[in-house]
């Protein structure tokens, strides 16, 4: 199988993506490409240390050319990226999103689906919680303020609505008292980096029954 990983920051879920398919934990599977939406994502190092080719997909661009059209401008950019993994070769029998902070839009969904190409994603919640950026420090604070006991991570299929796809894998993370926030995202990141792989495998092994 190939894999295409999307990113925007340090890389780390990639890792253990490039790591698994090393290790034979992902077996006949290999990424054949990412691409970030941040010049400076780390992750583009790892993939590059790792031989695999990187697109560095930068949405100013299209800012500049719909200034005061945001929508537009994330379609314009969808589009493109759409035409970016169609053109790949090998095209990716599935997307796995890591760490990638862009909500994707319909002009990216559609023809995705139209190419029978399947997305996954890594949210740090779990489902029906913390929807959208920051969850983590906002189980944290639940946590502190009002007793939550638990939070924890999930992979997900990816529809339009943000991080509300039908769950693949999950796991619960507990919240510990007068833990620091850095500490949560330290156990978080290690629980995402184990289902990170969990989830791909068993949406590889889904599409290997067809
Ligand atoms: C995850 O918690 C992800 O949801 C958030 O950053 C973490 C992954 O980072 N955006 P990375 O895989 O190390 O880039």
């Amino acid at each position: 199988f190939n894999i295409a990983v999307l990113i925007s920051g340090n890389g780390s879920n990639l890792q253990a993506l490039i790591d698994a398919c090393a290790s034979g934990a992902l077996p006949n599977t290999r990424i054949s490409h990412v691409i970030s939406n941040r010049k400076a994502a780390y992750g583009l190092t790892r993939a590059a240390n790792a031989s695999i080719p990187t697109t560095y997909h930068n949405l100013v661009p299209y800012k500049k050319a719909h200034p005061t059209d945001t929508q537009r401008a994330r379609t314009a950019y969808d589009v493109d990226l759409s035409s970016i993994i169609l053109a790949l070769d090998p095209r990716p029998d599935l997307i796995v999103c890591a760490g990638w902070m862009h909500i994707v839009t319909p002009s990216f969904l559609s023809p995705m689906a139209d190419a029978g190409i399947k997305i996954i994603n890594l949210h740090p919640a779990l489902p029906g919680e913390f929807a959208g950026a920051g969850a983590i420090e906002r189980a944290w604070r639940a946590g502190r303020e009002e007793g939550l006991a638990r939070t924890g991570v999930m992979i997900h299929e990816v529809i339009a609505e943000v991080d509300a796809g039908e769950a693949i894998v999950t796991a619960e993370v507990a919240l510990r008292r007068e833990e620091s926030l850095e500490e949560l995202e330290a156990r978080i990141h290690e629980v995402e980096h184990g289902l990170i792989v969990e989830g791909t495998r068993r949406t590889l092994e889904g599409l290997g029954k067809k």
